[in-house]
């Protein structure tokens, strides 16, 4: 559990009791903003029940993930081909669908055991590596490759991304002694400054490289810039500014090799960005997204306004409680709720303390006093709520991405009834063959 009764938290509690007061001379008091479970919740509060599930559970809204595909696919309209973001949908199962769902098998993939297993699992991808990989990952991917060979096509359906000369070299030198064929997908820099090339001169001597080496392939380019919608200058100014650069480098490629490179993976974009090139002319050919087909609260952006929560964690509540306790300080919780109503009870969640905002019971928030707990947390809501031990809270994660990894199998929602238990990837990856 964390931080909490220390000497510290005291000062705390006697600090906030004094905001407290002064705002109560400020007039501000708050009002009870609490509200039970809309239909919605109640419906799947139920649905959770009937599956006999008693644990926190991430669900998946399988008619909501639908609707946000259909909106995603209106917007880039077959104007580029569309890259399945995995990291942001951790499932087997759940990519699966969304492969079938907006037509494509375009992957990007951002750690080595996911790879390995969606070579096993999802052996007809075509694989982008979404960030650059220490080698010694790339080998052991090879290695689990040779252990139990699958139909997927390395040679063909994966690139590699390079930031640098130096880890290209590692790569060349890697595709040299396994005498494997390897394709090579060039990150640039186009303002994120996260890595990747930045120079022409960098870009030139991997081209060059490349062009020299029997076994590796130049498969196009990934510049990602998410910072174009939350800096200074406006979306569309940062977007062209971001595409200017991509296209220089576009353009000195193509002087530099002769040839057109059209056709190859020009990818970039992700879920806040996405939107940004729904019309213009674009040096890139493809855009990646994962996280808008859940949209988890840090995607509640101006740029996904016309995509829905898809996804939900749900906790059953372990002790409900009607007034509020905090220990070590006798009438501390009644004052609490008598000032703030939204205080007035008190609800106990088994485990806690995730990368999420409550969504409902409307109103319910932690304890600010009482400290976060991974195990245990405290939670409080107003008289209008009635949640009794093992009814269930619901939070939305902040992001999708690890948070999904936390709960075991998702459960998918289909209409009133948990239909599947789907399990997320696991880090190991794959299992040895015996
Ligand atoms: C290279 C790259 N492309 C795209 C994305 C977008 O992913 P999402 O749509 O899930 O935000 C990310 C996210 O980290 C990324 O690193």
């Amino acid at each position: 559990m964390a931080k909490q009764f220390s000497p510290g938290r005291r000062k705390i509690l006697i600090g906030s009791l004094a905001v407290g007061a002064t705002a109560a001379t400020w007039g501000i008091k708050p009002t009870d903003i609490g509200e039970n479970h809309s239909p919605y919740f109640v419906a799947l509060s139920q649905a959770l029940d009937n599956k006999k599930i008693a644990k926190p559970t991430l669900v998946v809204d399988k008619q909501k993930l639908l609707q946000n595909i259909n909106v995603l696919k209106k917007h880039i309209d077959n104007r580029f081909a569309y890259r399945i973001v995995v990291k942001s949908l951790p499932s087997i199962e759940l990519v699966k669908l969304v492969m079938q769902e907006s037509a494509s098998n375009k992957l990007m993939v951002f750690h080595q055991p996911f790879l390995s297993l969606i070579a096993q699992e999802i052996p007809q991808s075509d694989v982008l590596m979404g960030k650059p990989m220490p080698v010694t990952a790339a080998q052991t991917f090879y290695e689990n490759e040779k252990h139990s060979p699958t139909s997927f096509n390395s040679e063909k359906d994966l690139q590699w991304l390079i930031d640098s000369p130096q880890r290209l070299k590692q790569y060349l030198e890697l595709a040299n002694t396994l005498q494997k064929n390897m394709n090579i997908n060039i990150e640039l820099d186009v303002g994120l400054h996260r890595g990747g090339v930045n120079s022409d001169s960098d870009l030139l001597d991997m081209l060059h490289l490349i062009e020299q080496s029997e076994r590796l392939t130049f498969s196009g380019f990934m510049g990602y810039e998410p910072h174009i919608g939350s800096v200074p200058g406006g979306l569309l100014s940062n977007r062209d500014k971001v595409m200017a650069v991509y296209q220089h480098y576009v353009a000195l490629t193509e002087r530099t090799l002769g040839r057109s490179i059209q056709h190859l993976c020009l990818n970039s974009a992700g879920s806040p960005t996405y939107q940004a090139y729904d019309s213009g002319d674009f040096p890139h050919n493809e855009l990646a997204a994962g996280t808008c087909l859940v949209k988890p609260t840090h995607y509640d952006l101006d740029t996904l306004s016309d995509h829905v929560p898809a996804s939900y964690i749900a906790t059953p509540v372990i002790k409900s409680i009607d007034h509020t306790d905090i220990p070590g300080v006798d009438g501390l919780g009644d004052a609490m709720a008598m000032w703030d109503p939204n205080r007035a009870q008190t609800f106990f969640t088994y485990g806690g303390y995730w990368k999420a905002e409550p969504e409902s019971p409307k109103g319910i928030s932690v304890n600010p006093l009482f400290g976060r707990s991974t195990n245990q947390e405290m939670y409080n809501g107003s008289k209008s709520i009635s949640l009794k031990q093992d009814d269930w809270i619901f939070m939305r994660p902040t992001q999708s991405e690890f948070v999904f990894l936390q709960f075991g199998d998702i459960a998918l929602l289909e209409g009133d009834e948990i239909k599947h238990l789907w399990p997320v990837f696991s880090e190991s990856g794959y299992v040895q063959p015996m």
